[in-house]
């Protein structure tokens, strides 16, 4: 089965109309065809600029969040899958450890969000992973496979058309990166478990790796057997690195 890596960025809260509009240049004056598919998830003010700017390039165009609610009604603050194709979105991260931490988004809130952007026809990047102090007790498995067990058990009948992102929590944003055996073990965990939901779909998913990956280790990591390529987040905001971790994903 063939699949194209994917790398995705994941700006987070950072970016503004005139670093936007630099670091898009840079990008696609360096971007010559990638062999991997490209996106970059940005704060959702700044979509209409990036629809503009992404337009025609090899560039896709991603959300950090979505709604779980169909579009309409009072949820003040929230963003809709209908809003987000709008603009031409085709990825959303969903359940990202710092939404989970912070916005207090549960296993179940994650599913129904992965359920509302499969509705919409938006491809779901489900990030799952374990604290320092869950691996430390020796609980990453079971963590994980809860997490996505939770995705699994709502969107069983077209869990094909998700990907999944492997974010160990203690490698986010800290320079300390999973090395690929770590990462690998864990991703081949993940395979198991979608290939039980989903048969021979599962190989043909693309499960990422995020967490400090960066120009000096992404070749390594992209090597392993089941790591089908990166959610970045640091890196991506530094177009000579995300262009080196583009290159890397072949
Ligand atoms: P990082 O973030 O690459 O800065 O560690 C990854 C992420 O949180 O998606």
């Amino acid at each position: 089965m063939t699949k194209k890596p994917l790398i995705a960025g994941n700006w987070k809260m950072n970016g503004g109309l005139a670093a936007n509009q630099a670091l898009i240049g840079a990008l696609l004056q360096g971007l010559d065809t990638p062999s991997c598919d490209v996106a970059l998830c940005v704060p959702a003010p700044y979509f209409s600029q990036l629809k503009a700017l992404l337009e025609g390039s090899a560039i896709a165009l991603g959300a950090q969040d979505i709604s779980a609610r169909p579009h309409g009604g009072a949820f003040t603050g929230e963003h809709s899958g209908a809003m987000l194709r709008d603009f031409g979105v085709r990825y959303a991260i969903v359940g990202h450890s710092e939404r989970r931490q912070y916005h207090g988004e549960t296993d179940e809130h994650v599913a129904a969000k992965v359920a509302a952007a499969l509705a919409s026809g938006i491809t779901p990047i489900v990030c799952v992973g374990e604290t320092l102090a869950e691996r430390e007790a020796g609980r990453t498995e079971e963590v994980v496979k809860r997490q996505l067990a939770a995705v699994i058990h709502v969107n069983g009948h077209c869990l094909s058309e998700i990907v999944v992102a492997y974010e160990p929590v203690w490698a986010i944003g800290t320079g300390k990166t999973a090395s690929p055996e770590q990462a690998q073990a864990v991703h081949a965990v993940l395979r198991a478990q979608l290939q039980h939901a989903a048969g021979d779909h599962a190989a043909g998913m693309r499960i990422l790796y995020g967490g400090s990956m960066n120009a000096a280790n992404a070749a390594e990591l992209l090597a392993q057997a089941d790591i089908d390529g990166g959610l970045i987040g640091g890196a991506s905001l530094k177009a000579p690195d995300f262009l080196q971790i583009i290159a890397a994903a072949r």
